[in-house]
């Protein structure tokens, strides 16, 4: 079956790139989880796609069966060669124990909640200033001129490289995550960002600073400094990890809000619901999709999955399985037991989950603070990216 041809059954020929899934992939899985919790296909190899809770947890879990050497959802071609430059990807995001291990605990501490309270100010400061640029307009693209600016440039500050060049990150990010099913183009992202990265690199050495990409040079694992091809990955992980994902979340929650007037009004007039509403749109709107590698023939759940297989791990499904979530599909603000999966769940549970919380909560309460009602300005105008980070890409909103 051709990758691009038209879906006729979901269970055994699915394709998360069919503009159906990207515009609207919840009926899917909510039909998925009655008939048929586990589907596959033989679309860019041979594909899982788990529908349920238990079974995302589960696999998530099973590190000795499903290993995380290909995350990437759309696959590389068989032929192409292996990166020289990073021989482990990006870890530790593509690495399975004992590498996961150490370079998760080095970059854990650049996110811990202390370190996150540090990077709060400049946020809002950067909220304010985006949204000063457009609020006396009564209109807004709120993904390109809010949601999307957001992330890159915090990323950007923790990572010590400069401002202007967001743009230029965002770009390449997007070529490897959002349009990855062309090969040229994520090939061509992945080289800008990693050409990008020696070069800091190698200035970091000359002239190193407080900033992550220099603690990570000057990071020892037993006693011996950790090789540059890590530092790498883990600096463009950092960047492709943080940015797509976080303004997918921001934009999709500004997304509910224009289009769901009962729950911006009830936030407007109770702030003190937000920590509750981040979470509960986090679950609905979960913007990220990984996948692992089945490192040994296993039948799991019934279904003979066999080495070299794929799963893609499908938590923004698991997130609306009603065996789990009453009323999955609804968003409630003041959801009180929300165990969603929009993080992960595992040993590689998000390690920027603190950043993430604190981006789309500063996010949302500036643009409410000063935009308290706005609407979609034409429902038909706003598009979506799906695949690895569902999210709107262009989202005009007015606020007259
Ligand atoms: C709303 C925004 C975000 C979402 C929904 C999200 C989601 C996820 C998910 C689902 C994973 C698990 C991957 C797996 O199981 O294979 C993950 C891992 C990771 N995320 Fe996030 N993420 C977000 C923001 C961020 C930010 C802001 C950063 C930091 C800059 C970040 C850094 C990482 C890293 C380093 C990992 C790898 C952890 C490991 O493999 O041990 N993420 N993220």
């Amino acid at each position: 079956m051709a990758k691009t041809a038209p879906v006729e059954d979901w269970a055994s020929d699915f394709d998360v790139m069919d503009p159906e899934y990207i515009a609207d992939p919840f009926n899917i899985w909510d039909s998925l989880r009655n008939t048929c919790p586990i589907a596959h296909t033989n679309r860019r190899g041979s594909n899982w796609l788990p529908t349920r809770y238990a079974d995302v947890t589960a696999i998530a879990h099973d590190v000795g069966h499903f290993s995380s050497l290909e995350v990437a959802v759309i696959p590389f071609d068989d032929d192409e060669p292996e990166d020289p430059v990073l021989p482990y990807g990006l870890p530790p995001i593509s690495a399975d124990p004992p590498l996961h291990t150490w370079s998760r605990r080095m970059l854990l501490p650049w996110f811990s909640h202390r370190r996150v309270e540090g990077y709060e100010a400049m946020t809002r400061e950067l909220c304010k200033g985006l949204i000063g640029t457009f609020v006396d307009d009564g209109e807004a693209d709120a993904a390109t001129q809010y949601a999307q600016q957001i992330p890159v440039r915090v990323i950007a500050h923790i990572l010590g490289v400069p401002n202007d060049l967001s743009d230029t990150f965002t770009g390449w990010v997007r070529d490897v995550l959002e349009f990855a099913d062309d090969p040229e183009r994520r090939i061509s992202g992945m080289e800008g960002l990693i050409t990008y990265f020696v070069g800091e690199v190698a200035q970091r050495r000359e002239q190193p600073g407080d900033d992550l990409l220099s603690e990570l040079l000057r990071t020892e694992i037993d006693g011996e400094p950790i090789e540059e091809s890590v530092v790498l990955g883990a600096a463009a992980l950092v960047l492709i990890a943080g940015v797509d994902t976080t303004w997918s979340a921001i934009g999709s929650s500004l997304w509910h809000l224009a289009t769901n007037t009962e729950d911006r009004v009830r936030l407007n007039s109770e702030p003190d619901l937000m920590a509750t509403a981040i979470e509960e749109l986090l679950r609905v709107y979960s913007p990220v999709t990984m996948a692992r590698l089945v490192k040994q023939d296993v039948e799991f759940a019934g279904c003979p999955m066999k080495r070299g297989d794929r799963v893609l791990m499908n938590f923004p499904s698991a997130n609306r399985d009603p065996e789990v979530f009453e009323d999955a599909d609804k968003v409630v603000l003041d959801r009180a037991v929300n165990r969603h999966l929009a993080f992960g769940s595992g040993i590689h549970r998000c390690a920027g989950s603190n950043l993430a919380r604190m981006e789309l909560r500063v996010a949302l309460e500036e643009w409410l603070s000063r935009i308290p009602e706005f609407r979609l300005a034409d429902p038909a105008a706003v598009t979506w990216a799906g695949g690895q980070v569902r999210g709107p890409r262009t989202l005009p909103v007015v606020f007259p």
